[in-house]
């Protein structure tokens, strides 16, 4: 039977690398980001929608419009992020914190009410988290708050949704749009973490988004070993 999946944040990075090997695989995809990913939409087996995620309000009708019809969810992957300003918590702007609140952990609500709805089946859900959810580095500030409330809503959602496996999925580094940014964030000896990122680059401990995706969905498979809710790091994840 065909595998239908639907992803978030499809359009560059580990989105696009996913969405590309499932498709490879004959997978449905649906896949929502603001921009459409480039050479995605003629495949076919894929279908798009542009949804600007800190757009609470609009992300539910939305959608609900691209699975219509849609009975049943084999995998569904919340991986849209983005990184926020790196500072110390003191001189970076609430206003900057919120958008990462937004866009990182409120928008799953109204996408996994909106995956639910009408009695949807979902069999699998993964939220691409990461390790910086539980190792508070300097700087991190509201990218490290909202993957560790990323880790927490897999939780309480599995806790009330026993038909559907949750979990979160920290990915490793990985060459991404994301990566340049933390490059080109200046030097500063307060935020060694960002000086880790710089010398990973490169390296073997730094994959591109197409050469992870065969490992991330071996280790989604492994994830379903796990009590649902639970936290697993691609990096440990044997
Ligand atoms: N790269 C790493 O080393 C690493 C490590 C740990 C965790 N992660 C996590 O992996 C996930 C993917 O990141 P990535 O590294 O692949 O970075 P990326 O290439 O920047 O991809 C981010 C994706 O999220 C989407 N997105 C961002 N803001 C959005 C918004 N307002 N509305 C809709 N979609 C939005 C982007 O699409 P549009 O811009 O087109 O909207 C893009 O498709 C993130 O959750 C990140 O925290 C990455």
């Amino acid at each position: 039977m065909t595998q239908t999946v639907f992803i978030t944040g499809v359009s560059s990075g580990i989105g696009f690398g996913l969405a590309k090997e499932w498709l490879d695989r004959g997978a449905r995809v649906y896949g929502i980001s603001r921009r459409a990913p480039p050479g995605l939409a003629e495949q076919p087996g894929f279908s798009f929608a542009s949804v600007d995620l800190s757009d609470l309000k609009a992300i539910s009708p939305a959608v609900e419009r691209l699975l219509e019809g849609v009975q049943r969810l084999d995998m569904a992957v919340l991986n849209a992020g983005i990184q926020g300003d790196i500072g110390d918590m003191g001189e970076t702007s609430l206003e900057n914190m919120r958008l990462v609140m937004d866009v990182n952990v409120w928008s799953n609500k109204p996408v996994l009410d909106a995956l639910f709805a009408g009695g949807r089946q979902v069999g699998q859900v993964v939220a691409i988290s990461s390790g910086a959810a539980v190792s508070a580095s300097r700087g991190w500030n509201a990218y490290s708050m909202s993957k560790a409330s990323l880790n927490m809503m897999m939780k309480l959602y599995a806790a009330e949704r026993p038909g559907t496996h949750f979990s979160a999925l920290a990915p490793g580094l990985v060459d991404t749009a994301m990566q340049e940014r933390m490059r080109a964030v200046p030097a500063d000896a307060r935020f060694a973490s960002v000086e880790r990122l710089r010398k990973a680059h490169g390296t073997p401990e730094m994959p591109t988004p197409e050469a992870l995706a065969p490992r991330l969905l071996d280790a989604m498979e492994r994830l379903r070993a796990l009590k649902s809710g639970e936290f697993g790091d691609v990096r440990t994840l044997h």
